[in-house]
């Protein structure tokens, strides 16, 4: 099973609305079972998904403190991704679920503080030497802050060619527990998480590659 962590420690960065659609893109694209985990305390994501009608991902509850044990149980479980919604903040248990994650998709808005603040996410996420990609999130269409904001970030590390842009179809459909893909499947939105999977899809693929002991690493 794959893990991939969302973090950043501004608010409102999108965290929960990616985890909760790239989730249900990577089932419709036939990447799952996929399990969902939420480590925020404010539970948003669990209640998005407590509003849901379709089974799939799957949702499990889990506690910072028993996370490993959990990924692994999920693991024997035969989920093939599991993708876990964290805190804005920089703390101890945003550590954890990095230090469990294949892959750190890291969702920053293209606005100067986001991208002041995104600095002691990009320090964790590095320290713990794991894979990240950047998604540039709430993007206003031909917007040069968008292009500028991703010159900043490569700086830093690999940025998603997708852009999500702004628009209230992502929230709308989350009120009824759906996705955009659900609520609105041949709308804009939707085509760009279907793009963002994909992508996403290729980064886990590399992040596993590069993360795997190579020939000469196992040394007796
Ligand atoms: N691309 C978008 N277009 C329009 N609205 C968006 C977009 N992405 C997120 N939102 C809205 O912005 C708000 C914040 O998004 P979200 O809750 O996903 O962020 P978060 O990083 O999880 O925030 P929190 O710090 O509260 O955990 C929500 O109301 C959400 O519906
Ligand atoms: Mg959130």
């Amino acid at each position: 099973m794959r893990v991939v962590t969302f973090a950043c420690q501004k608010g409102a960065a999108g965290k929960t609305t990616l985890v909760g659609h790239v989730g249900v893109q990577a089932e419709l694209a036939g990447a799952g079972p996929v399990v969902l985990l939420d480590t925020d305390q404010q539970g948003a994501l669990a209640e998005w998904w407590n509003a849901r009608q379709p089974e799939r991902p799957a949702f499990a509850h889990t506690f910072i403190e028993q996370i490993g044990d959990d990924i692994a149980r999920l693991d024997e479980l035969g989920f093939a991704l599991c993708l876990i919604d964290s805190q804005s903040a920089v703390s101890a248990a945003v550590e954890q679920v990095i230090a469990v994650a294949d892959l750190v998709v890291i969702p920053c808005r293209p606005s100067p503080h986001d991208l002041r603040a995104v600095t002691k996410t990009i320090e964790m996420v590095d320290n713990l030497g794991k894979p990240k990609i950047f998604v540039l999130n709430g993007a206003t269409p031909g917007d040069t802050l968008t292009a500028d904001a991703a010159t900043v970030l490569s700086e830093a590390g690999a940025v998603c060619p997708v852009h999500i842009h702004n628009d209230p179809e992502f929230a709308d459909s989350m009120f009824g527990g759906l996705t955009v893909m659900e609520a609105a499947p041949d709308s804009g939105p939707a085509k760009e998480i279907v793009e963002l999977w994909a992508h996403l899809a290729g980064a886990l693929d590399e992040a596993a590659a590069s993360q795997r002991p190579g020939p000469f690493s196992a040394a007796s």
